[in-house]
């Protein structure tokens, strides 16, 4: 196969043929047909940072591909990643290594919580949270974000009501996915004092903390407290657009829940990662910035531009206010259609296979989430086949 462009022109389509792409191959699979624009699970179609590919080709260039173990400079690419662009000094220890944040969060739930216990998330959000609590046979716990004018915000008054009923766990999107919140200090300050009252374990999946449009900032929550138990979940994957590599990291501060959840990966024997997970993950971190500087111009281009095409063209569907992360969350209410009625215009009227907003629990009901981590053009394309499916 031929290498792609290595290139951060993100304008030129690059072709995912042959790669086993779920966002392509797996088409008709979920959405019955392959005729249809792939803008729906979270990865980009952009090449990922040259610095990534070309470590990957380095150490595919060395033919044994033995048992890994994770190097020093590994952890060091990543506290010095947190340091420069969060701000946030990690200690060596506190790093846990992971084979993928949702498996984290399967297994720090598992370690800190026993079953039956109460786990809280907070409604429309990343579908595989209902999972991880259900799975693990623990209790979900729903306290569904409240929508504010075009803008969403958490329940804090519900949240302790929950903590009060005897929840021990928030499994936090920070940013949240699918609404695009990048949560502000206040409301992080806010979220930490009902935590403390209630002894609350919060879990902050910050795995989106990278992908914040301008004049946003990302605050990582554990940053502002060391008196509340947070275990955090970051990965280069979104940000680099490297998920298939699979490979997390969690930062938890206190030994014994560290033993615990490293104790979970070991019976669950998933606690080694091949080799390419980890050069990817170290050069990502190492050499990526530059390109993520570009990548953030370019995809708050985008959303600005759909915003503008919604706005001036396509009045019935309305762009929840967006802070962070490349997944826009679309208000198809005024489109006054069941969620059935929904998914199948946009397959078969607008061409386009966008995630189901009661994918994201039932108050996704009536809206749907676009990735617009593609070529622009390609985007604005997808929106003016649904104008014109649509009645004048
Ligand atoms: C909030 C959130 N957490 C986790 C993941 C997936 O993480 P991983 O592929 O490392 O399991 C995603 C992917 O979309 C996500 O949006």
């Amino acid at each position: 196969m031929a290498l792609p462009r290595l290139t951060t022109d993100f304008d030129t389509p690059v072709s995912r043929d042959g790669t086993a792409s779920l966002k392509y191959d797996a088409r008709t699979t979920y959405f019955g047909t392959n005729d249809v624009v792939p803008l729906w699970v979270a990865d980009m179609d952009f090449s990922a940072p040259e610095a990534v590919t070309t470590a990957l080709i380095a150490r595919a260039q060395h033919t044994i591909y033995g048992y890994t173990d994770y190097p020093e400079s590994l952890y060091t690419s990543m506290q010095q990643w947190f340091n420069r662009r969060h701000h946030w000094a990690i200690e060596r220890e506190s790093i846990v290594l992971c084979p993928g944040v949702v498996p984290s969060i399967y297994a720090v739930i598992t370690a800190l919580t026993d079953v039956g216990d109460q786990v809280i998330i907070q409604p429309p959000v990343y579908h595989p949270f209902f999972t991880a609590v259900k799975d693990t046979q623990r209790t979900l716990v729903e306290n569904p974000l409240i929508l504010a004018g075009n803008q969403y915000r958490m329940d804090l008054d519900h949240l302790a009501q929950c903590a009060e009923a005897g929840a021990k766990v928030l499994v936090l999107c920070s940013p949240h996915n699918p609404v695009g919140r990048v949560w502000q200090p206040s409301e992080l300050e806010a979220l930490l004092a009902v935590a403390r009252r209630y002894n609350l374990i919060i879990i902050s999946d910050e795995i989106h903390a990278d992908l914040i449009f301008p004049d946003q900032t990302h605050i990582a929550i554990a940053t502002l407290a060391d008196d509340v138990s947070i275990i955090t979940a970051v990965s280069p994957s979104k940000t680099f657009n490297i998920p298939g590599l699979g490979l997390s990291a969690l930062v938890v501060n206190d030994k014994a829940q560290r033993d615990g959840i490293k104790q979970v990966f070991n019976d669950w024997h998933v606690s080694n990662m091949n080799p390419f997970s980890i050069c990817g993950f170290e050069a990502a971190y190492m050499h990526g910035e530059a390109w993520l500087d570009d990548l953030m111009v370019y995809l708050n281009d985008t959303r600005l531009a759909v915003k503008r095409y919604l706005e001036a063209s396509l009045p019935e569907i309305t762009l929840i206010e967006s802070e962070g992360t490349y997944l826009l969350w679309l208000d198809c209410r005024a489109m006054n259609m069941t969620d059935a009625d929904l998914h199948r215009f946009f397959i078969e009227e607008g061409k386009v296979a966008m995630s189901p907003g009661t994918l994201f629990g039932d108050v996704g009901s009536g809206f749907m989430r676009l990735n617009i981590a593609a070529p622009r053009a390609l985007i604005l394309t997808v929106l003016k086949t649904i104008r014109s499916a649509l009645p004048s």
